[in-house]
């Protein structure tokens, strides 16, 4: 069975791959290595033992796009990554956002709309709920307004899919809001490519444990929380990858209750920044260089999924905790410090 992976090179998509080709389905790769490099493929390969197709080809081009599902007429289920995902340059650049993953989204629709079977998984995120009232958030809490061009794409993106599938019953969606996906495959062989200084906090730690930064900045410590520091929830890459073969398969057996369906993918375990250290020195043994600065603007305070909706509707749930994706992660580093 063939499914596309747009974005397929990327962090979430490499991963997604190994697993949909673990599972024997037959993949085709999307992706315009803006982001990317077909190193990552060749990792691909490696780990799975089979060699997906790849096009390297940019979704904003409509005639590219109309082409490529003309040659491809067979795909059962389409799982569409691709986009942009830098929240600071999306406030510099935001209609280069709206293009990059609002446009492309749109290509790829309408080319669903003439497939006979149409099984799309959307890459949505948990910066849908902002600061979301009541912790765990569930499905069911209320989008608010986006703090960024980034965030409102994800939640244009999610109302252009539900809109299409009310009009089109032939194409059903699943869109999974992720929480803070991090790790690495544990071969080391595929995880997190961070172009240039890292923005997010697992890469800035492990950049900074090998000696690439000097020390990590800790975005405040004035938070109500436990410790003054922001609370997330970590999942591991690996988990999130198999919840999108899971989606998809409860497409293809056409065991979804409606054509459009929202997951919350983490681990329900929120941590803070200091227990995310904690954790890091713990597992490596190693003590990590820390300074407490400002507040970055936009942060919420805190983010944790309720995943029962995950656990018991889409019958998937975490396997992996807080410290086997920071162990991941460390040994990718190693493994790209070691090149
Ligand atoms: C960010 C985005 C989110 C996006 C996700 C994946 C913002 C506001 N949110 O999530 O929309 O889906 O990345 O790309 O940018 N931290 C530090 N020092 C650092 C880096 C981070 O203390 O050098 C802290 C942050 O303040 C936060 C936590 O670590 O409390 C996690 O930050 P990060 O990894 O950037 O993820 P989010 O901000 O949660």
């Amino acid at each position: 069975m063939k499914v596309l992976v747009t974005g397929g090179l990327g962090f979430i998509g490499s991963h997604t791959v190994v697993e949909l080709q673990n599972e024997g389905y037959q993949v085709v790769i999307i992706d315009n290595l803006s982001n990317s490099s077909l190193d990552v493929l060749k990792g691909i390969v490696a780990i799975s033992g089979k060699t997906p197709i790849f096009e390297k080809l940019d979704l904003k081009d409509k005639v590219q796009v109309q082409t490529f599902f003309k040659q491809h007429q067979d795909i059962q289920g389409v799982i569409h990554f691709a986009a942009s995902k830098a929240v600071g340059e999306s406030v510099e650049k935001p209609l280069l956002y709206y293009e990059n993953n609002i446009n492309t989204l749109v290509y790829v629709l309408q080319e669903l709309e003439k497939l006979n079977v149409s099984n799309f998984i959307f890459s949505s995120s948990c910066t849908v709920y902002a600061q979301a009232d009541v912790m765990p958030i569930t499905e069911g809490a209320p989008i608010k307004m986006a703090e960024s061009p980034y965030g409102n794409t994800k939640q244009i993106g999610e109302e252009i899919i539900q809109d299409t599938c009310k009009v089109n019953a032939k194409i059903k969606a699943i869109s999974l809001r992720y929480f803070n996906p991090i790790g690495a495959h544990e071969s080391a062989i595929i995880g997190e490519l961070p172009i240039g200084v890292p923005q997010n906090l697992i890469p800035y730690i492990m950049q900074t444990a090998a000696g690439i930064r000097e020390e990590l900045s800790v975005f405040g410590d004035d938070y109500p929380t436990i410790d003054g520091t922001c609370i997330r929830d970590y999942i591991h890459v690996v988990d999130v990858a198999k919840a999108h073969v899971i989606a998809l398969q409860r497409l293809l057996k056409n065991k979804n209750t409606s054509n459009f369906e929202v997951f919350n993918l983490g681990t329900g375990t929120g941590s803070s920044v200091l227990e995310v250290i904690q954790a890091f020195e713990k597992v490596t043994n190693q003590k990590l260089n820390y300074k407490i600065v400002n507040r970055r603007s936009g942060d919420v305070v805190s983010a944790y999924a309720d995943t029962t909706k995950a656990n018991e509707v889409l019958g998937w749930k975490a396997q992996y905790n807080l410290e086997d994706a920071i162990l991941s992660s460390w040994q990718w580093q190693k493994s790209l410090n070691a090149v």
